[in-house]
């Protein structure tokens, strides 16, 4: 299996267009007539560029849109494209500078913030999903897999490059910790390798996020061992049940399970079909790579409060396990995972999210399950994901992603809801805001650590894309703690006029004064 033992994936899907001037209406003619007359075009552009005058604009614009809350933003992109090889990329990045068109690369359009498809510029399409990465690899190999994210539908493009984690991540780390190539097309429209790039590019993107440094095109990644049989649960466990107790002793032993076990710990909200009144229950979601009699005793002994027993608990191979998580039936196609457009019900979501260095009181606990009575928290989730195993081993400083030792766990916060508008939006992202306030006490500070692919625009936004080095670092220490700095020297290397930029880029140190 030698040859598996490593595999590119295409990262870049989309790229969008927008235009900082929305008066000149004619400046995204000459980009398209700039693309047209580009020179070394491999494959034809005309077959891939799309304006608004064009009647698949807005089923292109909405394939990949994965949040509900972006689906009719007021600032389109003037034009999109999908590029089908480097030179369609190459051409973008140099015909959009020349007329003043901004870019945004989407991949697989999970941001939470949206930053791939709002911008005041410009966009471009990205590449593969995890899904049918796991779906390519699993034709070839049951026991080789890849260490990422759980939902099939996230881009390589976005969730790499921000680190990407999934339920190898005790064992394995992270998505970005097993790439070992990457392809990128820089601000002069060069495509770059591992080489040519250099090793401080090739660090940055491996967790500093892509968009701040250009369009990743390809990933070369390292694939990891699995046993054939892995086993998985997703088990409730209601307050009668002693639910808040079970997340007390959870905080203590989940860190310390061997590095074959991910439990993850949920508070959630679940509609009592009888009475219509809300329920609050933890629920438990574990993979772990092995057999589930091991995993029975391993639990009697170390998390008996679990009271998990043999019928809660399924054997499968990885492959499949990837489609329980994901909330197929069992028995369904694992080809399932090549299809994009499997989206049941599309909502509109806000999320957060937080490290913790300490196991959270039982008043801490208490409080929480009150929040999600609330009216605004009817989908709403507050999501545990263990630390400890690899996570120990890897340096702060390994990749940008800076979040490893010391943590027992990471938390996610979330809420979706269905009605349109405004009003609605304000009232669900307030209670999200009200629970990430009253969590100040219980988590990490100083900084207040954050995950980048957890997108969050709360925690700070650049200026119309320009920003000084020091008011970005109040969300860039957050997201990458002491690399914040080291990225912010990589930016001014390789794009020191700042054209790739959004809300939450990495500045230059030298923007307006530097640092
Ligand atoms: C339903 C759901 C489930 C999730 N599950 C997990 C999980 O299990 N684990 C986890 O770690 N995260 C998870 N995430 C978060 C996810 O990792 C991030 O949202 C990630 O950034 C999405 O990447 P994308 O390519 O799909 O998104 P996009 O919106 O396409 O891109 C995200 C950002 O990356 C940039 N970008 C995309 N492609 C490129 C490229 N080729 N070159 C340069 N820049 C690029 C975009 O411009 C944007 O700034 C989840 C998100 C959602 C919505
Ligand atoms: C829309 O754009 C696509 C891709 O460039 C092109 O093939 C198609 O002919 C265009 N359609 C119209 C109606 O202009
Ligand atoms: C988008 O706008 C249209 C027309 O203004 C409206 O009918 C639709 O409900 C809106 N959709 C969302 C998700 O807000
Ligand atoms: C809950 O905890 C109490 C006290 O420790 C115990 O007596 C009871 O059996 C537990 N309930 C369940 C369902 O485990
Ligand atoms: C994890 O599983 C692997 C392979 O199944 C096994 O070799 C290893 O010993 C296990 N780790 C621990 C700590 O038990
Ligand atoms: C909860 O269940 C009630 C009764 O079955 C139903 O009317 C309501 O729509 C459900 N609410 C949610 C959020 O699913
Ligand atoms: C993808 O899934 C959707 C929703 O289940 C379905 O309607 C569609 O036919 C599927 N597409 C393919 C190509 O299988």
């Amino acid at each position: 299996m030698k040859y598996l033992s490593s595999c590119f994936t295409f990262a870049t899907a989309v790229l969008l267009l927008f235009s900082f001037h929305p008066s000149s209406a004619d400046s995204h003619e000459q980009f398209v007539q700039c693309l047209y007359k580009y020179p070394h075009i491999t494959n034809s552009i005309s077959d891939v560029v799309y304006t608004k005058s064009n009647s698949s604009y807005s089923s292109v614009l909405d394939a990949t849109i994965q949040n509900l809350r972006f689906f009719n933003i007021s600032s389109k992109p003037q034009v999109i494209v999908t590029p089908l090889d480097v030179s369609h990329i190459q051409a973008t990045i140099i015909c959009a500078q020349r007329h003043d068109l901004q870019i945004r690369a989407r991949s697989g359009g999970h941001d939470y913030e949206g930053l791939s498809y709002v911008a005041r510029n410009c966009l471009v399409q990205a590449g593969a999903t995890i899904g049918e990465l796991y779906y390519r690899i699993s034709q070839k190999s049951k026991t080789l897999v890849f260490p990422a994210g759980e939902c099939p539908l996230v881009g390589v493009g976005g969730h790499f490059s921000g680190g990407g984690y999934g339920y190898m991540m005790r064992k394995y780390g992270l998505a970005a910790d097993h790439v070992i190539h990457a392809k990128i097309v820089d601000v002069n429209g060069n495509l770059l390798d591992k080489e040519t790039m250099g090793e401080d590019l090739f660090w940055a993107i491996r967790g500093g996020g892509g968009a701040s440094f250009g369009v990743i095109v390809a990933w070369k990644i390292k694939l990891v061992p699995v046993p054939s049989t892995v086993t998985v649960f997703n088990i409730a466990r209601t307050l009668e049940e002693n639910a808040t107790e079970i997340i007390q002793k959870w905080q203590r032993v989940a860190i310390k399970f061997n590095e074959n076990i991910t439990m993850k710990a949920n508070m959630e909200r679940v509609n009592s079909s009888k009475s219509g009144n809300p329920k609050v229950e933890a629920r438990f979601e574990s993979l772990y790579l092995g057999r589930v009699d091991e995993l029975i005793h391993m639990m009697q002994k170390s998390f008996p409060e679990l009271g998990l027993v043999r019928e809660e608990c399924t054997e499968m191979s990885w492959i499949e396990s990837i489609l329980y998580k994901a909330g197929f039936p069992s028995g369904q196609s694992t080809v399932v995972l090549l299809n994009r457009t499997q989206l049941n019900g599309l909502m509109l979501l806000k999320a957060k999210s937080d490290y913790v260095r300490d196991p959270i009181p039982d008043v801490g606990l208490e409080r929480l399950w009150h929040f999600l009575y609330e009216d605004a928290a009817k989908y709403g989730y507050i999501q545990f994901t263990p630390y400890g195993g690899r996570m120990n081993e890897i340096s702060e400083s390994e990749t940008p992603f800076a979040h490893r030792s010391g943590y027992i766990f990471h938390i996610q916060y979330g809420v979706y809801w269905e009605e349109k508008g405004d009003e609605a939006a304000q009232r669900y992202m307030n209670w999200i805001r009200r629970v990430y306030k009253y969590m100040k006490p219980y988590v990490s500070e100083s900084p207040r650590a954050a995950y980048m692919n957890y997108r969050d625009l709360d925690i700070g936004v650049n200026n119309n894309g320009y920003t000084s080095f020091s008011q970005a670092s109040i969300w860039g220490f957050k997201y990458f703690g002491n690399n914040f700095n080291r990225l912010a020297r990589v930016k001014t290397r390789v794009d020191p006029r700042n054209f790739f930029r959004n809300e939450q880029s990495i500045p230059p140190l030298m923007s307006n004064g530097g640092k």
